[in-house]
């Protein structure tokens, strides 16, 4: 998508040199930096300490990586470790560990000499069909937008938590596409934007990537959703995902699970928009089965850098919550829309 007007993706390959650009997102809204990463080291702390995040990008991300870490080393303990230090990064996203599982697929049975090739090229796919995907569920997404009736006459009322845009996956985004897809279509849209306290992505880089699209948004403390959705002032709310399970329950970031609840007290459509990608098939129970990534408490105790809370204070910081299947209407996938109950049909 755009920055001042010139597209771009949210990690770029550089085929000549082969390293990669990325945007880096902790600097953001204030300061565009792009940033080489040529290193499994460099690629590895850009995901831990979210220069890159959001589930589709960090997967991304992670493919090359292990390119680099087998650029670095080819032989079989070489790949190993590249695996399990990008595995270890971040444990929510399920996407990190499909695009690590698809790339070491491809170069583990070649020869040491032909794995860091076949990796760069894995790599620059799971990229690209990033992009496609995301399209593609944007103009799913757009299908189901232009069926919804505004509840007051003016702009469709849209809600959206975190930044699940074009920053989090490697173009379009996901809970955004069907957006940026409706705006181009010329439908009138205003996104309600959650801040999305500790780390502040809704804020920060929905808020940028919204105001970059020329799209009408309102950032709203994380505590107005409910607020906004019993006075009728949300015709939809619409989020992304982290990792998706088998019957249909979400990890998303921290806060999606009571903006659900709110949504279907108040019979107010709440869609998941994702790639197939972020459906992990191996897990029922996502309560039970999905790990929450815990995070420094100082994110919590501290709002830019200024302690918010008495020296000494304990904090507890979830980087993300379950969404139960029973609370989600739809699902906006590349390969169509379904409810939770008919998700087991895009596991092909
Ligand atoms: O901790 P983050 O910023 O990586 O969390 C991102 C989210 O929760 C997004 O909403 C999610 O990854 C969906 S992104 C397309």
């Amino acid at each position: 998508m755009k920055i001042s007007g010139r597209w771009h993706r949210a990690i770029e390959a550089q085929h000549s040199e082969r390293c990669v650009s990325i945007l880096d997102q902790t600097l953001l809204p204030h300061t565009v930096d792009w940033r080489t990463l040529n290193s499994l080291e460099a690629t590895a702390e850009a995901i831990s300490v979210m220069r890159v995040r959001g589930a589709p990008l960090i997967g991304a991300t992670a493919a090359f990586g292990l390119y680099f870490g087998v650029n670095e080393s080819a032989s079989d303990e070489g790949l190993a470790l590249a695996y399990d230090k990008l595995l270890a990064t971040r444990p929510t996203a399920v996407n990190l560990r499909w695009a690590l599982d698809r790339v070491r697929r491809v170069i583990q049975p070649l020869a040491p000499s032909e794995r860091a090739l076949a990796a760069w090229e894995e790599a620059c796919r799971i990229s690209d069909e990033d992009v496609a995907a995301n399209k593609q569920l944007g103009e799913h997404g757009l299908a189901l937008l232009q069926q919804l009736k505004p509840r007051s006459p003016g702009p469709l009322q849209l809600m959206t938590h975190c930044n699940a845009g074009w920053l989090a996956t490697v173009d379009w985004g996901t809970a955004l596409s069907p957006i940026y897809h409706a705006h181009e279509a010329g439908m009138d849209v205003h996104v309600w934007v959650s801040e999305t306290r500790p780390r502040g992505q809704g804020a920060a880089l929905t808020c940028f990537e919204l105001k970059e699209q020329g799209i009408p948004h309102t950032l709203i403390s994380d505590n107005n959703a409910g607020h906004l959705l019993q006075r009728g002032l949300v015709d939809a709310c619409i989020v992304g995902a982290d990792r998706v399970t088998s019957t249909g329950d979400v990890a998303n970031k921290i806060g999606t699970y009571m903006k659900a609840l709110a949504a279907s007290a108040h019979g107010v459509p709440f869609y998941v928009a994702m790639p197939v990608s972020t459906i992990d098939w191996t897990i029922s129970d996502g309560i039970r089965d999905i790990p929450i990534e815990q995070r420094a408490e100082s994110e919590v105790t501290h709002l830019a850098g200024v302690d918010i809370a008495p020296v000494g204070t304990r904090a507890r910081n979830d980087a993300f919550d379950v969404t139960p299947a029973s609370l989600v209407t739809t699902f906006i996938t590349e390969r169509g829309l379904v409810t939770p109950t008919e998700l087991h049909r895009l596991h092909f």
